[in-house]
């Protein structure tokens, strides 16, 4: 049962990102959230970019109380690939923002999930858990000590999908990574949720909503307008696309209030040996495989619930 009151504690784990940015907005926007803190995966760019980058966005929030710590900076067992043809080289393409006002905190943030989660655990206590980039921390974390699932209270991931892919036709970014670190996750002791593709592509937000941003005239109106924009270049050049999904910030609106994504419990394997399907999360919809289901695989969002949370949580700095 996900604790009520302020008590629900929060890590964001992800790697910035237009969309990590936003979703980093929304999390840090809940007062019923107390956000422990960012821990940065290297995905859509290296890690050094993607630590400035989450900097960056905390400095124009004003959230620069809230610490950053950098992750690992390359996958479990392959080379890092890198999205700069969505997000730019650095990561958050687009605005001019300005440098980081504090400096990340000097410790691993694999160290510091273990130390938290660890803490959690041994007093009998909870924290939830988004993740919006490649799942290479949370994995190493759970390697180290699998027990400290029992310290998460829910783990949203972004990433995965029953029917499609973005990077490979089989393959969605997150996952395509680090597949061996998503089959880690995907096993782990504790409530799994899965926001794929299938939801956030059916999540579209228009652009011809920035307007409404931008008329905010707030310094995180105007920057999640600009960086909506640079990422709407790409949706529009890829999927001619007139609006973005904003795949993060649907994961982290279905860990706030689950009750905003629909899902099945199915099992998911994710492949990693495949010429064709390599990083495909193998979602077994009708159960043939007989193993037991570990994933509560999101189908649907209630599109104007997500949105309007968005919204607000946006209008609210
Ligand atoms: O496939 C979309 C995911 O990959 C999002 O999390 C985006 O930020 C990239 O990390
Ligand atoms: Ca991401």
């Amino acid at each position: 049962m996900t604790p009520t009151s302020t008590s629900r504690r929060m890590i964001l784990d992800c790697d910035p990102g237009h969309d990590d940015a936003i979703a980093m907005l929304l999390a840090l926007a809940q007062p019923v959230w107390t956000v422990e803190g960012i821990s940065i995966v290297a995905g859509n760019t290296t890690l050094d970019n993607a630590v400035r980058a989450a900097g960056q966005v905390l400095t124009v929030a004003g959230q620069t109380h809230v610490p950053v710590r950098g992750g690992m900076a390359q996958p479990l067992v392959r080379p890092l690939r890198t999205a700069p043809n969505v997000h730019g080289e650095t990561g958050l393409d687009g605005p001019v923002l300005p440098e980081p006002a504090v400096a990340p905190v000097d410790e691993h943030s694999v160290d510091w999930m273990l130390r938290l989660l660890g803490e959690a655990r041994d007093a009998g206590e909870t924290v939830e858990v988004a993740a919006t980039g490649p799942l290479t921390n949370v994995a190493a974390v759970l390697r180290r000590d699998p027990t400290l699932a029992h310290a998460i209270e829910r783990l949203v991931v972004m990433g995965g999908a029953i029917n499609e892919g973005n990077t490979t036709p089989a393959a969605e970014f997150n996952v395509l990574v680090d597949p061996e670190a998503a089959s880690i996750v995907f096993d782990a002791d504790t409530e799994i949720v899965m926001v794929g593709l299938d939801v956030t592509h059916s999540a579209i937000f228009p652009g011809a909503r920035f307007d409404e941003l931008r008329a905010l005239n707030t310094p995180v109106g105007t920057m999640a307008a600009d960086l909506l924009d640079f990422f709407l270049r790409f949706h529009r050049q890829q999927y001619g696309l007139d609006g973005v999904p904003i795949h993060d910030a649907c994961a982290v609106a279905a860990l706030l209030r689950p009750e905003i994504l629909q899902t099945r419990h199915l099992r998911v394997d994710v492949e990693t040996a495949s010429t064709f399907c390599d990083g495909r999360t193998v979602v077994d919809l009708w159960g043939v495989t007989g193993r037991e289901p570990n994933v509560h695989v999101g189908t649907s969002i209630d599109v104007d619930a997500f949105t309007d949370l968005m919204m607000e949580s946006l209008a609210s700095y």
